[in-house]
């Protein structure tokens, strides 16, 4: 019964699966293998954090759908601090268990609300997810052009696909490339023609190059900004983000996830609520995301790859020697016990990068300095 009927879905190997032979060839070093692989916080959540979730008050009963109104509170003072970008926690903020869930499911419920429409548009170099959430909802994945900085190239959108467009997605900063996009652009691109622009800010408070940038400049209609907790306040764990903006389309999606049943449990919405007040701590993560992005681009050097660092994220993304990214995977884990991943987990078009998170921690990143002589 393992096997899809003919013409149904046969999910492909999860792509971090695929590294299992690499972390093996990793693992052989002493003190074992380093992991740069899957972009999962190294460092412990904050311990304000840590202690609201384990003192949550009464978390009996069914947590609200849509966040309880201190999460969405706390979320929209943080979006005017920290990003100047004013929401109405009342209808224009709502919750998701961590992005992931959000990214993969948005097409479906955006086709069940205009059935008329097909078609997902993302980055053609970008986090997996955007093409899988159109492959589940049964639509077209098609992936827009990057120009060289990384930044999508809105012109190249072939206006037949624009016609059939469900959502477009951008990611800024970007992962894996770390590049960074005109959000204002892009909003009044999805105006024009009335589709759905979500941009995904997941890293937003990691932006090394200028303010961060938010697709909420350009005001709420139409748009949708989803943001996580995972990276920002290393709370990958508990599994907690928010999408916030166009009040029509935050309203549908509350409704449509409540009947679904999507909730963020009690205890990790109070955990939010002192995560998204709190930016001391984001502030010491940035220092660390920085410091190990350029000693990690100091190793690579090590072997003869020049890595640039990025505009913003926590990703080096460098071209593989040759071209061939899975032979520099195996010689990164040869030499220096590292696992990395190959481009081609971001897409066809990045077959000859790859990608290096700064996740480990300073302690194992001492093991891999020493390992390349350093
Ligand atoms: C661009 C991007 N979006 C979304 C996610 C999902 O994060 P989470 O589900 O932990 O919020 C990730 C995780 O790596 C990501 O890189």
């Amino acid at each position: 019964m393992s096997t899809p009927a003919p013409g149904g879905f046969d999910p492909p190997p999860y792509p971090y699966d695929r590294l299992a032979e690499i972390s093996a060839v990793a693992a052989t070093h002493v003190g074992g293998a380093v992991d740069l692989s899957v972009g999962t916080p190294g460092d412990p959540p904050p311990s304000i954090v840590v202690e609201a979730m384990a003192n949550p008050g009464p978390a009996q009963g069914y947590p609200p759908s849509a966040g309880t109104v201190a999460m969405r509170t706390a979320f929209a003072e943080w979006s005017s601090r920290r990003l100047g970008a004013g929401l109405d926690p009342e209808t224009e903020v709502a919750a998701c268990i961590g992005t992931k869930e959000f990214v993969a499911g948005v097409p479906h419920w955006l086709r069940l609300r205009d059935p008329g429409r097909d078609t997902v548009l993302y980055p053609e170099v970008s986090y997996p997810t955007y093409a899988m959430g159109a492959t589940l909802a049964g639509c077209r994945a098609v992936a827009v052009p990057m120009r060289p900085d990384w930044s999508i190239d809105l012109e190249a959108i072939d206006p037949g696909d624009a016609e059939r467009a469900v959502c477009l997605w951008l990611n800024t900063p970007a992962n894996p490339s770390g590049g960074l996009d005109d959000l204002v652009a892009a909003a009044a691109w999805g105006r024009k023609r009335g589709v759905p622009v979500l941009s995904d800010e997941c890293y937003v408070e990691f932006t090394w190059d200028g303010p961060p940038r938010t697709i909420l400049h350009a005001g709420c209609e139409g748009v949708l900004a989803v943001h996580s907790l995972s990276k920002r306040s290393n709370f990958a764990g508990a599994r907690v983000g928010a999408y916030a903006g166009d009040a029509d389309l935050v309203g549908y999606l509350r409704k449509v996830r409540q009947h679904a049943g999507f909730m963020v449990p009690g205890p990790v919405q109070a955990a939010a609520v002192a995560a998204w007040g709190d930016d001391a701590h984001v502030d010491a993560q940035r220092d660390r995301y920085v410091r190990r992005l350029e000693r990690l681009a100091g190793i690579l050097a090590t072997v003869g790859i020049e890595a640039p660092l990025p505009r913003g994220a926590f990703y080096l993304w460098a071209e593989a020697p040759d071209g061939d990214a899975w032979g520099t995977a195996r010689m990164l884990a040869e030499r220096l016990g590292v696992v990395v991943s190959p481009g081609e987990f971001y897409g066809p078009a990045s077959t000859g990068w790859f990608r290096v998170a700064a996740v480990a921690t300073d302690e194992r990143l001492d093991l891999v300095a020493s390992r390349a002589g350093l």
